[in-house]
């Protein structure tokens, strides 16, 4: 298991690392790339496919994003941001203020979207979802190991890094599906294939567009089906409210229905540390000691959602306290 802030015998945090923004290109009308150098032109830490790093923005604040070039490629780390006009205000800070030749401060790399052990992979991206998933197809690209990408976008403008898809669609390893209202419904059925034992599928998008691939993998073993979520958490349809009680404080709270169990704690002075707050990162985990979550995270294995959940995303079961280990 690994550790978290909120794990009493957490390892020390390590060094932040400084980089230097090399180039910025418009991918889209959203979307921009940043690539990103080390200061003395040097190698970078190595990191992962499915790998993000965090950024320090000027507001102090980490925001995350996935490493979307070669990994084996040392010399850059490149991320796409796109702009994200009523989100938490990260992307319009590194729209606004990010400049080629400024220097960014990165919180190091963590993975919570590594590839599986397999012989074939499904890579599908909707949207910006496409950035940790380029990486991964340059990576099982480099392995000569079986995989496929599709990428979901609105239309043919919405689509970025085209340099980098552009050996994946000559070879036939990946394809541009364009769903939208305005064109026919793909053939989800058939682009998904069927599940098979060594056969994983990776998942990266809006909520709502994995709700959607997610429905079609029904017949998957969860196993077998990877997640990666960056959108802000947001309550959902039929949402309601659910109490938790704090066992160590021997505090009863109760978490209303637009309201993650992270901020209802705080609001009753239960501190627990928290960075990305949409799932993905881990900061937020904490043990459960009974009760009936409902796991909306991205980073627990199915054996961990056994004894932890994430709090800034996952619910409860309203019939049932959750007694968690706070
Ligand atoms: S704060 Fe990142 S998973 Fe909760």
């Amino acid at each position: 298991m690994k550790a978290t802030p909120n794990d009493s015998k957490a390892p020390p945090s390590p060094q932040p690392l400084y980089v230097r923004i090399d180039r910025i290109r418009q991918e889209t009308e959203l979307i921009r790339s940043y690539r990103l150098v080390a200061l003395d032109g040097g190698e970078l830490p190595p990191y992962e496919p499915g790998a993000h790093i965090g950024i320090v923005l000027p507001d102090s604040k980490t925001r995350y994003y996935s490493l979307c070039g070669d990994p084996n490629n040392r010399r850059q780390y490149l991320i796409g941001v796109q702009r994200e006009d009523a989100g938490r205000g990260g992307s319009r800070l590194l729209h606004g203020s990010a400049r080629e030749g400024r220097f960014l401060k990165l919180v190091p790399v963590r993975n919570h979207f590594s590839l599986a052990d397999g012989d074939s992979h499904l890579l599908i991206a909707g949207g910006i979802g496409i950035t940790p998933l380029l990486a991964m197809a340059a990576s099982l690209e480099a392995q000569r190991l079986d995989y496929h990408l599709l990428y979901f976008v609105r239309s043919e403008q919405d689509v970025a890094f085209r340099d980098l898809l552009a050996p994946f669609l000559v070879s036939g390893r990946a394809q541009i599906i364009l769903s939208s209202p305005n064109h026919a419904p793909p053939p989800l059925a058939e682009l998904l294939g069927t599940p098979r034992p060594g056969r994983h599928a990776y998942l990266c998008g809006s909520p709502g567009f994995m709700d959607w691939i997610e429905s079609h993998l029904l017949d998957w073993d969860p196993t077998q089906v990877h997640k990666e979520n960056f959108h802000p958490a947001t309550a959902r349809p039929g949402d309601t409210s659910f109490t938790v009680v704090a066992s160590r404080r021997n505090l009863e709270v109760s978490v209303p229905a637009d309201q993650s169990i992270l901020h209802a704690l705080r609001d009753a002075a239960v501190l627990i540390d928290s960075v990305c707050e949409n799932g993905s990162c881990g900061t937020c985990q904490v043990a459960y000691l009974s009760g009936k979550p409902e796991h909306r995270d991205s980073v627990l294995t199915p054996k961990e959602r056994q004894q932890y959940i994430i709090t800034c995303v996952s619910r409860a079961d309203p019939d049932e306290p959750l007694v968690l280990d706070v």
